[in-house]
C-alpha cells in the first residue's frame, strides 16, 4: 500500500491485531462487550492505541456482573461481591441470564431450585420478570439491571481512560455478544438494556463467531481449515463449526495486484443451554449441604434443612466454586466454612476422583453438542483440523479428558485468552461496522440455527368463513435452518384482503428447552382498498410483497410491505421514418395530440397509485415528452411517424404495517422503557449524591488532620502569631468536628457536611493566614521598596535626550512614586500598631499592585511618537487635497498614525526602563 507521508502518519497501524485506525475522523471508542453470566468482560478499540481489554477500577480484566443495592446507592463488580455473603438479598448478580426469559426456563428455574437469595418473578403486566430486591423492597427487570451493568462498562472505561490520559466523551458505540442459541426475544431484551443504558449497539454477535474473528482476524490460511470452538462458560456450553480460509483480491480498486484476505464463515452450531461451569459447582454445593445437614440434625436433633438459609447457601456456593478450581490442579483439597450456620462450621476433605463421581452423569452432556454442531454444518470429526477451547467451564480437567476421548487425536488448543477473545472480537466487529475505522479486510459470515416461517390468514376472517367461502391461509418459511444471517427475503403472493401476519420459530422443538415460538405479529392493511381500486379501473388482484430480514444482530422482522399490480396499455409513439416519405411529416400534426393526452393519463395514474412510478412507467413518461418535444420545435427537419407500442406500469401501494407482541414474554413497551429511563437516572442521581457526600466528608476528615499536625507541627511559629486562648479553641473545634464526623456525621447531608467543615476551616484558615503573612508581608513590602529604586533610576537614564518626554509627564511620574511610597510607609505604620495575633493590616497579596499606576503611565510614554521629520509628507498630502479636502483633519491624523509604529518599535527596541522585568 502506498501513502503519502501525511497520510502515512494519518494511518497508525495497530500492532498486533491489524487494525488500521484513520485519524481524519474525530476521536472515537467503542466498545465490545461480553456480558458472561457472571463475569463482564470489556475490550475498546480506539485510535491510536491496539485493540485492548479495558481494566476495572480494581485494576481486573473481568468484572463481576453483580449489583449491590444497599442504603439508597449501588455498588457494582467487586464492591458488590465482595459484600454477597452478607447481604445476598441485596445482591443481584448474571441478571444477563434473565433477559427475555420467563420463570419456568430451565436457567431461571434452577435459581430457586438451587435456593439462591433472589429468586425473579413474573410480572403478567410488564410480560417479563422482576427481581425483587431486599424482599421485595424494589423491584428491577432484568433489562434495567443489566442497562445498569453496562453504563458500568462505560463507567470503567472512562476510568481507565483517564488512567492513561485519554478522555472519550460519551462512549455509546458498542457490540455485545450474545449465546449461539439466543432467542430474538432474549435479543431482543437485550437490545432493550443496551437502550435504557444510552448505549447505540452497533451490532449482537454470538460468542463463538466473536471468539472464532479474534483467533482468525490477523491469519491467512492457504488452505481452508474447519476449527471446532468448544465455548464452556458458568451456565452454558456452546460449539460452533467454523470454516478459516482466504481468497485473493485486487489491493484497490485501480490496481492488479492482488493481496489475499482472511474469510471466516460459521458453518454449524450446537449448545447445551445449562451446562456450564455452575452446574458442576452445583454438584459440590449439594454434596456439601448434604454432608452439613448431617452433622446439623445429629448435634440438634431436628431435620431442618440448610438449604432454606439463604445467606449459608450463598457461603456454600463461593466456596464451592474456590474448591472446583483447586481440584482442577489438585487432587485434594479440605474444605473448611467456618460457623455457616447455627454456630456450626463445615469442615471436609474432597477428592478430585469425587468430584467426578458427583459429576459423572454430565460428561455425556459435555460431549453432545460437539456431534450436533458437526451435524449442523454435514461434516464430520475427520473434516476438524483442530479444536479450539474458550470459557471457564472447561478448565475441569474431565471435560477436557472426556473431550479428548472422543476427538481422538485432535490437538485441543488453548491459544485463545478464553475469557477475553470474546469482548475483543465483538470490540473488532464493531471497529468493522463503524465508519470511524478502517480495519484489516475479513470476511465473516454465520448463521442463524432455527428455522422462522410466517402464516398469513385474513385479519377478517370470521367474515369469510361466514361467507361459507374457504378460509384463506399461507405458511412459508421466510429463513431456513441454518441460513445465513444479515439477509432480506422477500415473499410475494396475490391477494385482495388485508392479512394478519404472524412470525414465528418454525421448529419449536429446536429451540432451548422454555424458549418461547412467538417472534412478531404484524396486521397488514391496505390491501382491501388498493385491490377495489384496481378493480374499478379493470385491473386485477393485487400481488403482495412482504420484505423480511434476519439482521446482523439474529432479529427478524417485516420491514416493507408493498402491493402492487400491473397494468398493460399502449401509447402512440413517434418513430423516426426514411427520409423520401414526405407524407410523414403531415400525419405529426394529428399525432401530436394523442401524444399530449397521453401523457395526461400517464401523471394522473402515477397520482393514483401513491407510489414512486415504475421504471416502465417513468420511460413512457420521458419518451413522450420527448416526442412533444420534437415535434413542438423542429416539426420540418425530422420526419417521423407515430405507431402504437405496448407499455407496462405497475401501481404500488405501501400498506399500513401495526406491529405487536403476542406470548407470555414481551419486549418492553414505550412506556416501560421511559419509566425505566427515568428510574436508572434518578438512581445515578443518587449514587452520585452519594458520591459528592463522600467526597465532603473526606474532605472534612482531612482537613481535620491537617489542623491536628499543623498545630503540633509548627507549634512554635504559631504561638508567634496565635495567643493560647485562639489555639485551644482551634483544638477544641478540631476534636469535635471529628467526634461529630463519625457521630452524627455518618448520617448527614452535603451541605450539613459542608458547613462542619467551614465552622473548623474559618479560624483555621485566619491562623494560617496570619502564620504564612508573617514571612510573606515583610518580603513582598521589601521587594516593592527595590523595585521602586530601580525603575526610578532606569527612567531617569531613559528621559535623557528625550526632549518630547514633558515636565507634566514627568512630573506625574514622580507623583505617582511618591503614592506608592506613601502606601507601604502607612500600610507598615498600621500593621506596626497592631498585635500579632489579630488580624493584619494588609496582605502580601496586595503589595505588588502598588508598582502598576506607575507601569502604566511609563508603557504610555515609551509608545508616545518621536516627533517626525516633516518632508515628502507635506507634498503628498498637497496632492490629496482637492480631493478630500473636507477631510483634511482626519487625513492629516491618519498619516501621523501610519508613521507611529516603527516609533513605537523603536522605542521598544532601545527599552527599556524597568519595563520588561515588571
Ligand atoms: C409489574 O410491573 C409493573 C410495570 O413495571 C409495575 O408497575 C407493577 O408494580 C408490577 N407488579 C408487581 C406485582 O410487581
Ligand atoms: C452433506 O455433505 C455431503 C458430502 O459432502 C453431500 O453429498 C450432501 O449433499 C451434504 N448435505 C447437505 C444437506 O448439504
Ligand atoms: C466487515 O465489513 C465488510 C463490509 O460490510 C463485510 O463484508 C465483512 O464481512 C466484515 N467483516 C467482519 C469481520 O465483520
Ligand atoms: C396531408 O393530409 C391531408 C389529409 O389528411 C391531405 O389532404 C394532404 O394532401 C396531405 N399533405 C401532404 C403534404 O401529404
Ligand atoms: C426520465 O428522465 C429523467 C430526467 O429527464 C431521468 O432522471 C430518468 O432517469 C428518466 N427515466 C427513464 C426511465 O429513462
Ligand atoms: C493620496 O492619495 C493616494 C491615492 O488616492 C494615496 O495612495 C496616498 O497615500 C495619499 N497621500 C496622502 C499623503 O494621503
Ligand atoms: C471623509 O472620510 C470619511 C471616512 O474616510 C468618508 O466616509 C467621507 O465620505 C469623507 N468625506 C468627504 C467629504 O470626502
Amino acid at each position: 500500500m502506498k501513502v503519502s507521508s501525511s497520510a502515512a502518519r494519518a494511518l497508525m497501524w495497530i500492532a498486533g491485531v491489524g487494525l488500521f485506525l484513520s485519524t481524519s475522523v474525530s476521536a472515537k471508542a467503542i466498545l465490545g462487550v461480553d456480558l458472561g453470566s457472571l463475569y463482564m468482560k470489556v475490550a475498546l478499540v480506539q485510535r491510536g492505541a491496539p485493540l485492548e481489554i479495558v481494566t476495572n477500577m480494581h485494576s481486573k480484566r473481568k468484572t463481576e456482573q453483580m449489583i449491590l443495592f444497599d442504603q439508597g446507592t449501588r455498588f457494582y463488580g467487586a464492591d458488590a461481591s465482595s459484600l454477597l455473603a452478607r447481604k445476598p438479598t441485596k445482591t443481584p448478580g448474571g441478571m444477563s441470564v434473565l433477559l427475555g426469559r420467563d420463570e419456568d426456563h430451565p436457567s431461571v428455574k434452577v435459581l430457586s431450585e438451587r435456593h439462591y437469595p433472589i429468586i425473579p418473578v413474573y410480572n403478567e403486566t410488564r410480560k417479563g420478570l422482576n427481581i425483587p430486591i431486599d424482599g421485595g423492597k424494589q423491584s428491577y427487570s432484568p433489562e434495567e439491571l443489566t442497562a445498569m451493568v453496562l453504563h458500568y462498562a462505560e463507567e470503567i472505561t472512562h476510568h481507565y481512560g483517564k488512567e492513561k490520559g485519554n478522555t472519550y466523551g460519551d462512549i455509546t458505540d458498542c457490540v455485545l455478544t450474545v449465546p449461539s442459541f439466543a432467542t430474538q426475544a432474549e435479543r431482543q431484551a437485550l437490545l432493550d438494556a443496551a437502550e435504557l443504558a444510552g448505549f447505540k449497539v452497533l451490532s449482537l454477535i454470538d460468542e463463538n463467531t466473536a471468539s472464532a474473528l479474534n483467533f482468525g482476524m490477523d491469519k491467512t490460511f492457504e488452505e481452508p481449515q474447519i476449527y471446532l470452538f468448544y465455548n464452556m462458560g458458568a451456565s452454558s456450553l456452546q460449539v460452533s463449526v467454523v470454516k478459516f480460509h482466504s481468497y485473493e483480491v485486487p489491493e484497490s480498486k485501480y490496481s492488479k495486484k492482488m493481496k489475499r484476505v482472511g474469510s471466516i464463515e460459521v458453518l454449524g452450531k450446537g449448545w447445551d443451554a445449562t451446562l456450564g461451569g455452575m452446574e458442576f459447582d452445583n454438584r459440590i454445593v449439594e454434596y456439601m449441604a448434604d454432608h452439613f445437614n448431617r452433622e446439623w440434625r445429629k448435634a440438634r436433633g431436628h431435620d431442618k434443612d440448610i438449604r432454606d438459609i439463604p445467606r449459608a447457601m450463598t457461603k456454600l456456593r463461593l466456596q464451592a466454586n474456590k474448591v472446583k478450581h483447586v481440584l482442577s490442579a489438585n487432587q485434594e483439597i479440605p474444605v473448611h466454612v467456618d460457623s455457616l450456620h447455627d454456630d456450626m462450621s463445615l469442615s471436609i476433605q474432597m477428592t478430585r476422583a469425587q468430584l467426578e463421581e458427583l459429576c459423572d452423569d454430565l460428561m455425556e452432556r459435555a460431549v453432545a453438542p460437539v456431534h450436533s454442531a458437526l451435524v449442523a454444518a454435514n461434516l464430520t470429526l475427520d473434516d476438524v483440523t483442530a479444536v479450539e477451547l474458550i470459557g471457564g467451564g472447561m478448565r475441569v480437567p474431565k471435560v477436557q479428558s472426556g473431550l479428548a476421548a472422543v476427538l481422538g487425536e485432535k490437538e485441543l488448543g488453548m491459544h485463545i485468552n478464553s475469557d477475553e477473545s470474546m469482548a475483543l472480537g465483538a470490540a473488532f466487529f464493531g471497529a468493522n461496522i463503524s465508519t470511524a475505522f478502517k480495519v484489516r479486510q475479513v470476511g465473516l459470515t454465520d448463521i442463524n440455527p432455527f428455522p422462522i416461517s410466517i402464516s398469513l390468514e385474513n385479519l377478517e376472517s370470521d367474515k369469510k368463513t361466514s361467507n361459507d367461502k374457504e378460509v384463506w391461509s399461507k405458511q412459508a418459511t421466510v429463513f431456513k435452518t441454518n441460513g445465513k444471517i444479515a439477509v432480506k427475503k422477500t415473499i410475494a403472493f396475490t391477494h385482495d384482503e388485508d392479512v394478519h401476519c404472524a412470525l414465528d420459530y418454525a421448529e419449536p422443538e429446536t429451540l432451548p428447552t422454555g424458549s418461547k415460538p412467538e417472534l412478531q405479529r404484524y396486521k397488514i392493511k391496505g390491501i382491501a382498498g388498493f385491490a377495489k381500486e384496481m378493480e374499478e379501473k379493470g385491473l386485477g388482484k393485487p400481488k403482495v410483497s412482504l420484505q423480511f430480514e434476519l439482521s446482523q444482530s439474529g432479529i427478524t422482522s417485516l420491514i416493507k410491505a408493498e402491493a402492487a399490480v400491473e397494468e398493460t396499455y399502449t401509447v402512440e409513439v413517434e418513430v423516426e421514418v426514411e427520409d423520401d416519405e414526405d407524407k410523414a411529416s403531415n400525419e405529426t400534426g394529428a399525432a401530436d395530440e394523442t401524444t399530449e393526452r397521453k401523457t395526461e393519463e400517464t401523471k394522473d395514474a402515477s397520482a393514483e397509485t401513491t407510489e414512486q412510478s415504475t421504471e416502465e412507467a417513468e420511460k413512457a413518461d420521458n419518451e413522450t415528452k420527448a416526442g412533444n418535444a420534437t415535434t413542438d420545435t423542429e416539426k420540418p427537419k425530422k420526419k417521423t411517424k407515430m405507431v402504437e407500442k405496448e407499455m407496462k406500469k405497475t401501481h404500488k401501494k405501501v400498506l399500513d404495517v401495526e406491529e405487536y407482541h403476542v406470548g407470555k414474554i414481551q419486549p418492553l413497551s414505550k412506556e416501560l422503557k421511559e419509566e425505566y429511563k427515568f428510574n436508572i437516572a434518578e438512581l445515578a442521581r443518587m449514587d452520585k449524591e452519594r458520591m459528592l457526600l463522600e467526597e465532603a466528608k473526606n474532605q472534612l476528615e482531612s482537613y481535620i488532620y491537617k489542623v491536628k499536625n499543623k498545630l503540633s507541627d509548627e507549634e512554635e511559629m504559631i504561638s508567634k502569631i496565635s495567643t493560647e486562648e485562639q489555639r485551644e479553641e482551634l483544638s477544641k473545634l478540631t476534636t469535635a468536628a471529628e467526634d461529630w464526623l463519625f457521630d452524627e456525621g455518618d448520617s448527614a447531608d452535603v451541605a450539613t457536611v459542608k458547613a462542619k467543615y467551614e465552622e473548623l476551616a474559618k479560624p483555621a484558615e485566619k491562623v494560617w493566614f496570619r502564620l504564612s503573612e508573617s514571612t510573606a508581608r515583610p518580603e513582598a513590602v521589601q521587594a516593592l521598596k527595590d523595585k521602586l529604586k530601580e525603575t526610578e533610576e532606569k527612567l531617569n537614564k531613559w528621559f535623557e535626550g528625550k526632549d518630547y518626554i514633558t515636565d507634566d509627564e514627568k512630573a506625574d511620574l514622580a507623583s505617582k512614586f511618591e503614592a506608592a511610597r506613601k502606601w507601604v510607609a502607612d500600610k507598615e505604620d498600621e500593621q506596626a500598631a497592631k498585635a500579632s495575633h489579630e488580624d493584619p493590616a494588609f496582605s502580601s497579596e496586595e503589595v505588588p499592585g502598588q508598582m502598576q499606576p506607575i507601569m502604566k503611565l511609563v508603557t504610555r510614554l515609551m509608545k508616545k511618537p518621536k516627533p517626525k521629520v516633516e518632508k515628502q509628507d507635506t507634498a503628498e498630502k498637497a496632492d490629496n487635497k482637492t480631493s478630500a479636502e473636507a477631510n483634511e483633519t482626519v487625513k492629516t491624523n491618519e498619516t501621523e498614525k501610519v508613521e507611529s509604529p516603527s516609533d513605537e518599535k523603536d522605542a521598544a527596541e532601545e527599552t527599556v526602563p524597568g519595563g520588561e522585568e515588571l
